[in-house]
Order: structure tokens, then sequence, then C-alpha cells
């Protein structure tokens, strides 16, 4: 089989840019490229409309308003935005990070850290929930930020952001979350109404182009900016904005407003058909994770070889060892040790993400190639 032949199950990494996002973005390198800031002429006020434009979608797909939405290079920047910004506005005051948070949060957790600023490292149990005695305790200090994900990349567990604004709020603390795997994996976000103060997401998880993201901050709220400059963005962002990229966020926020319901319906039966194929046909492979609040298409699977020896018997697939942003270095997730579980076995974890777009075949494959790969030596 051709290199060319094999399954794409890495789509919490990145997804294909639909086709009609690439033609709304060759569209406006055509015919919308001028300076969005340049509004005195008809070039720069058609690059402007674009962007104003996908503002419009994607605070329709966020469940909030355009004023409270940023454009960014992705999620990295948005979260090192919000987090640096928030603890810069309260250096007394301590960050609350959950121990299973992307590396853009985390290591902008730990910047922190070294400047002197105090984080508590939230505790997560072996289900990969946040442990909430440890956050209503850490909250009875004074504490500027929680950072906790919607959708964690590596297991797709879930957390219920309404529920932790609240409890934020009620402590008189903002809450952040990264909602980058939950654009295509949830059917109705709202973030303002939930009370959602800061989110960080990028438009190449849900179709759209690589090197585009946006800061979502309710109304009301401010943050210093990370990058200082001309002032765009109400000078919360500076630099000549990405207008075709941003356009292309736009028009893949409108397809996800639009085919939402029936892209997450297949993914939840291609996510089913996966999880029961595998527990029938290779069921000494360990699925991690909650069961129940957990999004469609992320499985962190566990088995007794290392990732490198699975993953080179499973050339036809293309997925990642553990995490895709931690790929390269052969540490352990630090989801899974942060769930309790042993460094032989997290070595072990590969994942797979599947899309809409994955083919029942695929699954099958899949399946397939997982039990043949992984069956435990006998005798
Ligand atoms: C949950 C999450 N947050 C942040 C990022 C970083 O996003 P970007 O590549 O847009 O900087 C990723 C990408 O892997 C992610 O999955």
């Amino acid at each position: 089989m051709s290199q060319t032949a094999s399954i794409y199950a890495d789509y919490a990494a990145t997804t294909p840019c639909d086709p009609r996002v690439i033609a709304t973005m060759m569209a406006v390198y055509e015919q919308g490229w001028g300076n969005p800031s340049s509004r005195q002429y008809p070039q720069g006020r058609r690059a402007a409309d674009h962007l104003e434009h996908a503002r419009g979608s994607l605070s329709t797909l966020l469940g909030c308003r355009d004023d409270e939405l940023t454009f960014t290079s992705g999620a990295t920047e948005s979260c090192n935005m919000i987090i640096k910004g928030v603890a810069s506005a309260h250096p007394q005051q301590q960050l609350i990070v959950a121990r299973s948070e992307h590396p853009a949060v985390m290591a902008a957790a730990r910047a922190c850290e070294q400047a002197g600023i105090r984080v508590h490292w939230l505790t997560i149990d072996r289900h990969g929930l946040i442990d909430v005695d440890d956050l209503q305790e850490a909250l009875k200090q004074p504490s500027s930020l929680v950072a906790v994900m919607m959708v964690n990349n590596q297991t797709g567990v879930t957390h219920d952001l309404a529920d932790l604004a609240q409890r934020c709020h009620r402590a008189g603390t903002l809450l952040m979350s990264d909602i980058t795997q939950a654009l295509v994996r949830h059917s109705s976000l709202r973030l303002h109404e939930w009370g959602v103060d800061f989110a960080a997401c990028s438009a190449h998880k849900c179709y759209g182009p690589q090197g585009c993201g946006a800061v979502y901050m309710r109304r009301g709220l401010g943050l210093p900016a990370l990058i200082d400059g001309g002032g765009q963005e109400r000078g919360r962002r500076s630099g000549t904005e990405a207008v075709a990229q941003i356009a292309g966020f736009g028009r893949a926020a409108q397809l996800q407003i639009c085919e939402g319901r029936q892209r997450l319906e297949r993914l939840q039966q291609l996510t089913h058909a996966f999880s029961h194929g595998l527990q029938d046909r290779a069921p000494w492979i360990q699925q991690f994770g909650h069961l129940s609040h957990r999004a469609p298409g992320i499985f962190l699977l566990g088995g007794p070889q290392a990732p490198q020896q699975w993953l080179r018997r499973l050339t036809r697939i293309a997925c990642s060892p553990g995490s895709s942003c931690a790929s390269g270095t052969h540490e352990p997730s630090h989801v899974l040790q942060a769930m309790g579980v042993p460094n032989n076995q997290a070595l072990n974890a590969i994942r797979i993400s599947l899309s809409h777009l994955t083919e029942d075949t695929e699954i099958e494959q899949l399946i397939e190639l997982l039990a043949h790969s992984e069956r435990p030596q006998t005798g």
C-alpha cells in the first residue's frame, strides 16, 4: 500500500480546509486584498467588510457578540494573550490551571510562574475530570483566572463551562476556556450565556486555514495587548489582519452553523462504531478518559507496546502518539500523568481522532489494523 493510501485519523491535530473555505479565501486574495485599516478607499473598505462579516459568523457560532471577538494567529497566541494579560493585570493573585491543559495554556502559565506569579495546578481525577473540591479550595485564595478547557485535545474529556463560570464568579474570579476542540464537537456553543469570561480558538480545527484564531473576551472586560503596534482589532491585537484567512475562518464558522448538527450526528455514529468495534475485536486496548463526559471523535488508546513500535506497524494510519503537539519528544502524555496513569502505560498511548468526513470503511480498517497490530504475544 502506498504512503498516500493511509487513513487520516488525526483530525484533532488539524482538519483539511473545506473547498468552500478555500474558494472564499481565493476570492479575497483576488478582490478583497486591501488593507482593512485603509477605509478611505474601496479596496480597504472591502477588506474591512470581509473582516466584519467573518466576525459576525464566528460570533454566531460561539454564541457571543461581534465586539467580544479579536482575531489572532491561532489558539496558541490567544491562550498566551489571555493568561499573560490577566496575570500581568493582577500580579498579586494566583492563576488556577488544570494539569490537563494544552501546552499553549500550560507553557503560558509556566512563564507567568517564572515571572513570580503563583500558579495553582488543578488536580485531575483518573477519568480526566478536574477535582472540583480542589478547585473550591483553591478559589478561597485570591485568584485572577481559572483555566479549564472545554474539550481535552488528547482524551476528548469535556467540562461544563456554565457550572465552572458560576463557581468562579461566586469567588470573584474569571474563567477562561480553550474551546479549540469544541468548535466541531458541540452542537450549540453559548459562551456569553454560560458566563465564560475568555476563550481561545483556532480556525484549522474546524475546516478553516492554519495560522488564524480568535480570542473571545466578555463585554466589559479588558486585556492588555500582547502585541503592540498600529492598534488594529480595537487596540487589542496590533498587526495588519490576515484578511483572507479570517474570511476563511468566517466561512468555516458559517458552514459549521449550517451543517454542524448533521456533522455531529455523523461523528457520533462513527464514534460509537469505532469504540464498540474496538471493544469487541481488540478488548486489550484501553480507552482512556471518562465514558460519558467525552466529546465524540477523540480516542486516547493504550496498549502493551511503545507507540513508536505500535505506530511503525500502523504505517497506514495517520495518527498521533499521545498528543500531536508533543510528538517528536518521547515524553509520556502529561494528561495521562495527571490522570495518575503510570509512565510505562502513558508512554504507550496513541490518539485516534475522527471527523464527519471519516468513512465507514475507514472505521472498519482502523479497527482491523489496531486489532492486528496490538494483539499481545501469547505462549
Ligand atoms: C486544545 C488546543 N489548544 C490550542 C491549540 C493550538 O492551536 P494553534 O495551532 O492554532 O496555535 C491546539 C492545537 O493543537 C489545541 O488542540
